[in-house]
């Protein structure tokens, strides 16, 4: 973990940062030097951003917020405008769902849900944050996409859709505001080891692992690495693109 100091005196907003790969996110910019911002719909979203201020040492906010509801995003950003000097400098929009089934199984709310959090959620917050960045001349801004959105995944349709969708929306939105300063990429991970994946069956992780070039599943440290990265100084000419953090799996 880098403890360069090349984030003081910026604050980095992860969504979902209460549990799993947003919070590792989160723990890896604040080693950085950055004040961090957790936005959670969890109620852990302030202990968190109060554990990782304890640990270390920066300023942190914590909200509980659910991405999906715009006036909720609108309320949150218009307060850390006085919070965070003008604005937050980094968005991480990693908050994120699934619920699987196969197509002909899958019913609206399931669609509908997925798609309001990982894709309309990180419309709605990119939105509120990057005036402030425009106004700065300066801004990253980091969405957590999946490899599944590049390769489908038979019973992920609307996840696959929602994270296809999001890196067409990385894309678009950096060319936008590519000129103003502000740089927007994705990163798009494999499989990860995380609550979810330990649920998995022996059987199922081992054949799972066999599409896995290096022979493991990835840590939640491979995607914050690949994210410190994106929000630091070292990549300032990298923008409109996705890096894949999945051990090869699809190349
Ligand atoms: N785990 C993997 O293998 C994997 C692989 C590829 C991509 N991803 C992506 O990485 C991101 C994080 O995944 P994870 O494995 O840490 O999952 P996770 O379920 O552990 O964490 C997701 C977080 O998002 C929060 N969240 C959910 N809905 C929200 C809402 N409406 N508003 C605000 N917060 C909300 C949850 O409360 C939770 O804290 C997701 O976008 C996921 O799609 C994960």
């Amino acid at each position: 973990m880098l403890r360069d100091g090349a984030l003081a005196g910026k604050w980095a907003l992860v969504t979902g940062a209460a549990r799993g790969i947003g919070r590792r996110i989160a723990e890896v910019l604040a080693a950085r030097g950055a004040g961090i911002v957790v936005a959670d719909v969890m109620d852990e979203a302030e202990s968190t951003a109060a554990e990782i201020g304890n640990e270390y040492g920066v300023n942190v906010l914590g909200y509980k917020v659910n991405v999906t509801d715009g006036e909720a995003v609108k309320g949150l950003f218009d307060e850390l405008k006085g919070k965070c000097d003008g604005g937050v400098d980094i968005l991480v929009n990693n908050a994120g769902i699934t619920r699987d089934n196969l197509l002909i199984r899958m019913d609206e709310t399931d669609w509908d849900a997925v798609l309001g959090v990982n894709l309309k959620g990180a419309y709605l917050c990119t939105r509120q944050a990057v005036r402030p960045m425009i106004k700065k001349r300066s801004g990253r801004i980091v969405n957590i996409a999946s490899i599944i959105g590049m390769m489908g995944n038979a019973g992920q349709a609307n996840y696959a859709a929602s994270k296809g969708g999001l890196i067409a929306f990385s894309k678009s939105v950096a060319k936008e505001v590519g000129p103003r300063g502000v740089n927007v990429n994705a990163v798009a991970p494999g499989y990860i080891r995380t609550a979810m994946t330990d649920a998995l069956s022996e059987e199922v992780r081992e054949q799972m692992l066999l599409l896995v070039p290096v022979g493991r599943f990835g840590e939640v440290d491979d995607v914050a690495g690949a994210v410190s990265f994106l929000c630091g100084p070292e990549s300032s000419y990298i923008t409109g693109q996705v890096i894949r953090v999945c051990g090869g799996m699809l190349m």
